[in-house]
C-alpha cells in the first residue's frame, strides 16, 4: 500500500513539475552525462553502425509533420518499424548488432523508422505551435493510427513502388495498427503482416503498480482540471520532468540501480539478466521522447472491458461523437495478418490481455510466448540477448511474409 501511494505522489509531483514554464535548461543539467551519450540521436546512432539514413518529412491529413527514418535496403517488401508510448525510432538500434533495427539493416532489409506525432522528432505542425499551443498536444493513439500510419505507409509505397509494407511494432506501437485496420479498413491490403511485440490492446489484467497508476490517471486529471491546469505534453525529450528522471537515473554509483528496481521493473517486469544497469546511461538519452497525456488518459481508459475511441466524458462524447458513449473499434474490420509475439513477465501486456486480443482479431497469423520465462515488456528494444531469444520467431514471420534480398 505504502508503494502504491508513494507511486501515486511521485506521479502527481512529476507532472506538477514537468508543467511549469520556466526554462530549465541551464537549471538542471544531467548528473556525469556519459558523453557520447548526452547529444546521441537516430542519425548519430545508425553512423555508429555504419548507416546513412535518409530523413523523410510526412505530413498528416490533420497537419502535423513527423520524422520518417530510412536505412535503404533491397527487400521484397519495405519493414515498417513503430516504436511504444512516448518512445521514439532510436531504440531499435540501440543495442547496435543486437538490435532488430541493426540486425534487419545489415541483412539487407530495406528498413524505414516511423516518429510519432508529439515525440521529439516529430513535434511540427503546419500551424500548431506545440509550446504554445495546447490544441497541438490534443490526440491519442487513435490519431497515430487514423493519420499517421496512413501517411507513412502512403509514403513509404509511394516512394518504394511496392504494393505492401511488413510492420514491427513495440507495445503501443502494435495498438495503432489494430486501430488503422479497424477505422480505416482500405489499409488492412497495405500491410502484408504485422509483427507486434509485446502488443497492447486490452488492460484489464496489467499489474499493480502500472494499474494503479493507470487507474490514478483520470484522478489526476481531475485534481489538474479543477486547478484549471492542462496538462498538454507529457515526458517530452526536453521537459523538466525527463530531465529529473534522467537525473535520478543516472544519479553516481547508485542512480542506475534504483533506476531499474523503482521504475523500470516495477512498471515493464523483472528481467535482471537482460538489462544491466550501466545500459540506463545509454538508453535514458533516447527514451522517454515524449507524447500527449491524452494519450496516456486514453491507454488509462483502456485499464475497462472496452475497446474504444477516446472518452471525453457524456456531454462531450455527445458533441463529439453525436452518442452518450465513445465508438467501439470493430477489431473484426482489422483482416491484415497479425502476428502476436507476448511474454509471461510482461506486467504491462499480459497472456490473458493478449489472449483476448487474439480472439478479437479475424487473423492472427502466429502467436508465440517467448521461450524466456523473464521475457518483459522491454526485453524487445532493450534486452542484451534478443538474437537468441526474440529474432528466431520474427526470422520465421519474416520468412513467410518477406523474402531477404
Ligand atoms: C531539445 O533541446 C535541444 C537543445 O536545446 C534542441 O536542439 C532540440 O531541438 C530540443 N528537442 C525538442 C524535442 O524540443
Ligand atoms: C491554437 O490553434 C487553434 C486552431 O488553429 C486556434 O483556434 C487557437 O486560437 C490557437 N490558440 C492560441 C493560443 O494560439
Ligand atoms: C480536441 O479534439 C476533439 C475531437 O476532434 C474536439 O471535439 C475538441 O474540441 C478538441 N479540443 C481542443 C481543445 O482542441
Ligand atoms: C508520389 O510520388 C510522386 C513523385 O514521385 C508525387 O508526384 C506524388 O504526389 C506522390 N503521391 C503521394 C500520395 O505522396
Ligand atoms: C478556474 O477558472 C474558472 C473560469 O475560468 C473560474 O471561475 C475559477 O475560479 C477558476 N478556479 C481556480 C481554482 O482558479
Ligand atoms: C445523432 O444521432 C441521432 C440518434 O442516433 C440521429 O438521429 C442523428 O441523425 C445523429 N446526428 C448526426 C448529426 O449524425
Ligand atoms: C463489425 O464488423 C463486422 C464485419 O463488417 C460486422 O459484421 C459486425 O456487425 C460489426 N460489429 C459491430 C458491433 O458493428
Amino acid at each position: 500500500m505504502v508503494v502504491i501511494q508513494n507511486f501515486y505522489l511521485y506521479l502527481t509531483a512529476l507532472v506538477t513539475i514537468s508543467q511549469s514554464r520556466v526554462n530549465n535548461a541551464q537549471l538542471l543539467p544531467p548528473l556525469n552525462p556519459p558523453p557520447e551519450n548526452t547529444n546521441s540521436d537516430f542519425i548519430s546512432l545508425a553512423n555508429r553502425y555504419g548507416f546513412q539514413p535518409l530523413q523523410h518529412e510526412v505530413t498528416t491529413d490533420d497537419g502535423y509533420i513527423l520524422t520518417l527514418f530510412h536505412i535503404p535496403g533491397r527487400s521484397k517488401y519495405p519493414v515498417l518499424f513503430t516504436h511504444g508510448l512516448a518512445d521514439a525510432a532510436d531504440l531499435w538500434l540501440l543495442r547496435g548488432e543486437n538490435s532488430l533495427g541493426v540486425t534487419l539493416a545489415n541483412e539487407g532489409y530495406d528498413v524505414w523508422f516511423a516518429n510519432s506525432r508529439g515525440n521529439r522528432y516529430s513535434r511540427r505542425h503546419v500551424s500548431l505551435d506545440p509550446d504554445n499551443n495546447a490544441t497541438y498536444w490534443n490526440f491519442s493513439f487513435h490519431e497515430m493510427g487514423y493519420y499517421d500510419l496512413p501517411a507513412i505507409i502512403d509514403r513509404i509505397l509511394n516512394e518504394t513502388q511496392k504494393p505492401s509494407v511488413t510492420a514491427i511494432g513495440h507495445s503501443r506501437g502494435n495498438l495503432m495498427f489494430y486501430i488503422l485496420g479497424a477505422t480505416r479498413p482500405e489499409y488492412n491490403s497495405k500491410v502484408n503482416v504485422m509483427i507486434s511485440l509485446e502488443p497492447i490492446c486490452h488492460l484489464t489484467n496489467t499489474k499493480p503498480p502500472v494499474m494503479t497508476i493507470l487507474q490514478a490517471v483520470p484522478f489526476i486529471d481531475q485534481l489538474f482540471n479543477s486547478l484549471n491546469i492542462t496538462i498538454t505534453e507529457f515526458l517530452g525529450y526536453n521537459s523538466t520532468m525527463t530531465r529529473l528522471v534522467r537525473a535520478y537515473c543516472t544519479y553516481p554509483n547508485i542512480g542506475n540501480e534504483l533506476c531499474l528496481n523503482t521504475i523500470i521493473f516495477p512498471l515493464f517486469g523483472f528481467d535482471e539478466k537482460e538489462l544491466e544497469p550501466s545500459f540506463v546511461n545509454v538508453f535514458i538519452y533516447h527514451f522517454p521522447a515524449g507524447t500527449s497525456w491524452m494519450e496516456v488518459l486514453h491507454l488509462s481508459q483502456l485499464t475497462r472491458k472496452d475497446f474504444s475511441q477516446f472518452d471525453y466524458g457524456t456531454a462531450q462524447n455527445v458533441l463529439v461523437y453525436n452518442s452518450s458513449v465513445p465508438p467501439a473499434y470493430n477489431l473484426t474490420l482489422a483482416t491484415m495478418p497479425f502476428a502476436l509475439l507476448a511474454g509471461r513477465n510482461d506486467r504491462l501486456s499480459t497472456l490473458p490481455d493478449v489472449g483476448v486480443l487474439r480472439k478479437q482479431l479475424p487473423n492472427v497469423v502466429d502467436y508465440t510466448v517467448n521461450r524466456r520465462a523473464l521475457f518483459n515488456h522491454a526485453d524487445a528494444v532493450l534486452g542484451r540477448h534478443m538474437p537468441d531469444y526474440l529474432f528466431p520467431d520474427i526470422r520465421r514471420v519474416l520468412k513467410r511474409y518477406n523474402k531477404r534480398p
